[in-house]
């Protein structure tokens, strides 16, 4: 099997004329009056070949776009990409890292090996330097990463691996120790290994995620979970099988699962930071992982259901968010909790009309078997609520209702906490994986009573985002809890310049940006 691209970052200070690389990226605001002296320096080298291709109107710096421009044996690199950042304004820290996987994306594209990054130039101090080294990081390897495993030909001939340099500007690391720019340096290198290491969490989601139900089923997953596990300092998992569940009474999960062949599994990965978890927070990360929906007996319609395979991304997410803090050290317990079974129709399948005693105790009359997403997340929620953990998050690809009110360019966010809320959309705002405020409260909460139960598992014809938000909310007690319904953003339906298509990660950027946060705001108290 194919392995995934890798991926070598690191830092050098070089004069772009000079630099010697398959690719130099470098980038321009579609309004930006006059380039930087190197950049022009690069330009007189080329002998107006980027003049000409501005005059011509083939590039104007709108965001997304791109050009190259060839070494007329003037210059140290191969070929050099120019990459539009649009209106200056607009500008965020989400630019810079569309803009580094847009060229991530085109030099794997181009079996281009090496590639060397001066893309951060135009944004002068207008960022954290950190910050900025981080989405750097965080966007080659969004742009390089190709799901193709299962390719086996070898025809397209693609790079095993990148090798990346991030180009500093020549006055930064000269500086002495002590003196401001070699701090911005230290940051910007420190920004650069942290991005590296959500990058990596974000491939492997998308790896894990991209996996067919045929490969990854409950136990395939709960397999990796342990392999994560024992591969990462400071992270421990254990796994309930069917038997323990019952056992313990997780009616939900228990339920849902009843129908496939492969039984379910209930996922927890812990991860305590060595000696000092008792003093710290804990929050809780739980995730829906249904590796297959076909919408058990309640079944889906046929077209698109293949797509069906990535309803187990949420729970993926937080596996992956839980690698990130304990490879970052993150100073907070980290819980992922991951309820994962297969929806299936059969003989054994669970039914409309069913009645369901949820871990919590609280039954659920069943009017849809498609609805399965919140009864397996309430009895993840209500054991996150036993282990007394001081916030938790879900995250699920819970509704079709979420897509047709937000489209598919941000998640939706319930909550019972406005701080919470603010928290999460701040991180939002620095990981570039956008959320929505949505309502969950008492008017939604009415709609999912029963008549013969205490809850039913599906509501009235609208706002179906928000009643499931309401059902779930149900189960998570006296706790700081937030919902996140990622229906509309797990996939990444057409190619664009900066990704390819398939499983997005969705969430992996968010929350690890969410723990970061919250332990530096710790550590400023
Ligand atoms: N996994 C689906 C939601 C979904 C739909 C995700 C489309 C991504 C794309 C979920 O389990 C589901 O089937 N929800 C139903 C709920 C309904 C039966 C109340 C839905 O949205 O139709
Ligand atoms: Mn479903
Ligand atoms: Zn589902």
């Amino acid at each position: 099997m194919k392995r995934i691209i890798e991926i070598e970052l690191k830092t050098s200070v070089v004069d772009l004329v000079q630099c010697k690389t398959q690719m130099l990226a470098i980038s321009h605001f579609s309004d930006a009056r006059k380039p930087s002296p190197e950049i022009i320096k690069l330009c007189k080298k080329l002998g107006g070949a980027i003049e000409h291709v501005v005059k011509l109107g083939d590039f104007k710096g709108k965001e997304g776009t791109s050009s190259l421009i060839y070494n007329n044996g003037q210059i140290g690199a191969e070929r050099v990409l120019m990459v539009g950042l649009g209106e200056q304004k607009k500008a965020t820290i989400d630019t810079i890292r569309k803009a580094a996987a847009l060229a991530a994306n085109k030099a794997v594209g181009m079996k281009v090996k090496t590639l060397a990054l001066a893309l951060h130039r135009p944004f002068g101090a207008r960022f954290d330097s950190g910050l900025l080294a981080q989405a750097i990081a965080e966007g080659v390897y969004y742009g390089s990463f190709r799901y193709d495993e299962y390719v086996t030909s070898e025809e397209d001939g693609r790079t095993d691996a990148l090798a990346v340099e991030v180009i500093l500007a020549s006055a930064e690391p000269k500086a002495k120790p002590g003196d401001d720019d070699a701090a911005k340096t230290m940051r910007f290198e420190n920004g650069l290994l942290r991005g590296a290491v959500i990058g990596r969490a974000q491939s492997y989601a998308r790896t894990i995620a991209s996996r067919p139900g045929n490969v990854i089923n409950p136990p395939a997953l709960a397999e990796e979970a342990k392999k994560l596990a024992r591969g990462t300092a400071g992270l421990s998992c254990t796994v309930l099988d069917d038997k323990q569940m019952a056992k313990s009474g997780m009616g939900g999960v228990l339920a849902v699962g009843s129908g496939s062949k492969t039984p379910p599994r209930f996922i927890v990965v812990r991860y305590a930071p060595k000696g000092r978890a008792g003093k710290l927070p804990t929050v809780a990360l739980v995730g829906k992982a249904i590796t297959f929906d076909s919408g058990g007996i309640s079944i889906k319609p046929a077209q698109n259901m293949e797509q069906m395979k990535l309803d187990k991304t949420g729970g993926i997410a937080v596996l992956a968010t839980v690698k990130a803090a304990a490879e970052l050290k993150l100073p907070v317990n980290v819980y992922a909790i991951v309820p994962s079974a297969e929806n299936m129709p059969s003989g054994t399948s669970y039914r409309p009309g069913d009645i369901v005693t949820t871990y919590s105790g609280k039954t659920v009359e069943i009017q849809n078997t498609d609805a399965e997403g919140r009864m397996i997340l309430c009895d993840a929620i209500h054991y996150a609520v036993k282990q007394n953990c001081d916030v938790i998050i879900d995250i699920a690809t819970l509704t079709g209702a979420c897509i047709v009110a937000l489209g598919t360019y941000m998640a939706g966010l319930m909550t019972n906490d406005e701080q919470l809320g603010r928290d999460i959309e701040k991180a939002a705002q620095t990981s570039g994986e956008k959320v929505w405020p949505m309502p969950s409260g008492d008017e939604y909460a009415e709609e999912m009573k029963s008549k013969i139960a205490d809850l039913k598992n599906i509501g009235g014809k609208w706002g179906g985002a928000c009643t499931a938000a309401a059902f779930l909310r149900q189960f998570t007690g006296e706790k700081k809890w937030a919902h996140l319904d990622i229906a509309g953003v797990d996939c990444i339906e057409k190619p664009t310049g900066s990704a390819t298509e398939g499983a997005s990660a969705f969430g992996v950027r968010l929350l690890t940006t969410y723990l970061i946060n919250l332990v530096d705001k710790k550590g400023r108290k």
